[in-house]
């Protein structure tokens, strides 16, 4: 058994290893881990850990965010590393790097690039030598404030749902907001246009979150008048205007656990933590808004864990290069500060 295999090798490392997990991961996945949380727990915590060996079940760029700030004596695994956040993959560094300079050059405008961390190290890399940050779903605002002090104009990016959805959160009205044209490498963008927005929007997206319908919302509040509906920033802003709270995995969580029991709640997120959720506090009514896995983070399993454990000390970790690895530092290191 798989599982065996996996508590053998936790039990001859001991404190030399740690597994983190996302919220989103299987439960599978989620019973061996030693620390599971939101992006932003997890980055938080890499520093911290005293274990050389720290094993990732995540998404791609979860593990690389860990591997730009571990230790030096620490080495970041993934078990399977084509484990990718197909949102992260929609901004390429380089066309980040080519959109953000044309509208600087044409513009003579001062913006500052915010990246959702749910993107690959080189965009962190491209934020950090242009006096940009990173945010996560559960430090969206703090960081946007932070941004919009340092500049005229932020470029936030890849998802332009959260983007929007922190935008309505701070009172930047809708008007001061674009959203940009990418195609054609940035050359369709009207420059002039650009000039009086406060927010230039990157035009990415989850296609996880992105399923659910306001109509499913409908459809609950119908059938049961009392519910609260919680969803995750990663939706469409008319669904999370009608939510009745709307957060980080964590945030999540943390309102079902404090919600008097008998409560219905609506969970919008993916389907995993819906589930365990619903595992968790059995005095309460969890429902699904929809259905929808991540297949990314499904490709983390209890077989590719323990293949990975098994040859630790030969598999190939998570390394970015040095040029890389310092701005992108840089940018993760700014948001570790404001949100310590
Ligand atoms: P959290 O930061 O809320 O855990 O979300 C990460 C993510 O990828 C959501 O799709
Ligand atoms: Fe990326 Fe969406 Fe999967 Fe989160 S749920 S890892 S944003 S594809």
């Amino acid at each position: 058994m798989y599982s065996d295999i996996i508590a053998e090798q936790k039990k001859k490392y001991g404190k030399r290893l740690a597994i983190l997990g996302h919220h989103y991961q299987s439960d599978a996945i989620i019973n061996h881990t030693d620390l599971k949380g939101d992006s932003l727990e997890l980055a938080r915590r890499i520093e911290q850990l005293e274990a050389e060996y720290i094993v990732f079940c995540g998404v791609h760029f979860m593990a690389e965010s860990a591997a730009i700030v571990r230790r030096e004596n620490q080495k970041v695994y993934i078990p399977d590393a084509s484990a990718g956040c197909v949102m992260a993959n929609m901004a390429p560094a380089w066309l980040v790097d080519k959109v953000l300079t044309r509208l600087m050059e044409e513009s003579g405008r001062k913006i500052i690039p915010l990246a959702y961390v749910n993107t690959p190290a080189a965009v962190k890399t491209v934020c950090g030598k242009h006096g940009g940050t990173v945010c996560t779903s559960a430090n969206a605002e703090k960081m946007l404030r932070w941004a919009q002090e340092k500049g005229d104009a932020v470029l936030f990016l890849p998802d332009r749902n959260l983007a929007l959805n922190t935008a309505e959160a701070l009172g930047i009205a809708p008007e001061k907001c674009m959203i940009l044209n990418i195609r054609s490498e940035g050359t369709l963008i009207d420059v002039a246009e650009t000039k009086d927005k406060e927010l230039l929007i990157w035009p990415g997206l989850c296609a996880i979150h992105q399923r659910f319908k306001l109509d499913q919302i409908k459809k609950f509040r119908a059938e049961y008048p009392d519910c609260k509906v919680i969803i995750h920033p990663e939706c469409p802003p008319e669904l999370v205007q009608a939510a009745d709270g709307s957060g980080s995995t964590s945030y999540l969580i943390k309102y079902v656990n404090e919600a008097p029991a008998g409560t219905t709640i609506v969970v919008g997120t993916e389907t995993n933590l819906v589930l365990r959720l619903k595992d968790m506090f059995p005095e309460k009514n969890i429902l699904p808004l929809g259905t929808s896995y991540c297949s990314n983070m499904a490709k983390i399993t209890e077989k590719n864990l323990a293949e990975l454990l098994q040859n630790l000390e030969t598999a190939p970790y998570e390394d970015v290069s040095d040029e890389i690895r310092e701005p992108a530092r840089l940018a993760l290191q700014r948001m570790l500060d404001v949100c310590k």
